[in-house]
């Protein structure tokens, strides 16, 4: 089984010719409602890939509207939504700006999220054949829990460091590296973890190294047009590069290499493999607005064809 535990958001898009700075206002001509939350759209990469019945999310919404039709999204795309639970506050919802090359920046009003309890989570569901996948939108303290508590059973705890906190300590990152198997970040995340725990490195492969050598697991980092990289305890790099596309909207992008990413580790392919299909699910989904609306099924995935 696939679980999720991670934030469940409704995004609110506009494009924009240009994302605004501090103290400025820019219009767009309209709006759109999206699905997202960096939890629910791996939830949904990873069953558009897994086998059915497969994948699980956990996390807390409101008890509002927003709640009700992300539930019926997660139900729709084959995501079994029995361990989302109703939270007193509003469901999590991101305001996102998008420019013309499809990059964007994303403020989230965390609401139910913040209340995401790893204790409510049945000790059945953490076994040999979890695969927990995790991110940053939801309490460290919370997600840590439900790592520790796959590690314990010998499941595989996947962890996307996005986004990174602004207050990201050295305890945290130590914590966060020994209850991990794959660490999960883009360039700047690595390096800021890499940091946070005093290695301090400007190369990705490099800060990949120590990381991976810190934590005694795999870390990869996500480059976006560049691809992504594969660095194991013991230093092997492996590379996948990333289709050539025109971006039309990078939200979710992350997202989708880390669910199509788990859905592979799940299957046990190789680790190259896994990377290569990650890539390529990402590239797809960047060519829809929307977190989601483009995330490929397994059949559009070239390499597992
Ligand atoms: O990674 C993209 C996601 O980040 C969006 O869907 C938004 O909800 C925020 O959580």
């Amino acid at each position: 089984m696939i679980l999720v535990f991670g934030s469940i958001n409704i995004d609110l898009v506009a494009q924009v010719p240009v994302i605004p700075g501090p103290g400025r206002t820019v219009l767009a001509p309209s709006y759109q409602r999206h699905f997202g939350g960096k939890g629910a759209n791996q939830a949904v990469a990873a069953a558009r890939i897994a086998a059915p019945g497969q994948v699980r999310m956990a996390g807390r919404v409101g008890r509002d509207g927003f709640g009700d039709s992300a539930i019926e999204n997660l139900l729709a795309n084959g995501v079994d939504a029995a361990l989302v639970v109703r939270a007193d506050e509003p469901t999590g919802c991101a305001f996102i700006t998008v420019d013309p090359a499809g990059e964007n920046a994303i403020t989230v009003a965390s609401g139910a999220n913040m209340t995401a309890n790893a204790g409510e989570l049945p000790a059945v569901l953490f076994g040999a054949g979890t695969v927990l996948v995790l991110q940053m939108e939801i309490p460290f303290a919370q997600a840590l829990a439900a790592a520790r508590r796959t590690h314990s059973a010998s499941g595989t705890v996947i962890w996307n460091l996005a986004p990174v906190p602004e207050e990201m300590t050295r305890e945290m990152v130590t914590e966060l590296l020994a209850a991990t198997d794959f660490l999960l970040a883009n360039e700047h995340e690595a390096r800021d973890a890499a940091a946070a725990i005093g290695l301090a490195r400007s190369d990705d492969e490099a800060a990949a190294m120590e990381l991976a050598r810190a934590g005694d697991l795999t870390c990869i980092v996500t480059a976006g047009a560049q691809g992504a990289l594969a660095v194991t305890a013991d230093g092997t790099c492996q590379r996948a590069p990333a289709p050539r596309i025109v971006p039309v909207d990078t939200t979710g992008a992350g997202d989708t290499f880390a669910g199509a990413f788990a859905a592979m580790i799940h299957e046990g392919v190789p680790l190259q493999t896994a990377l290569g299909v990650g890539c390529e699910a990402a590239a797809q989904q960047c060519l829809t607005p929307g977190a989601q609306a483009g995330m490929p099924t397994r059949a559009k995935i070239s390499s597992l064809a």
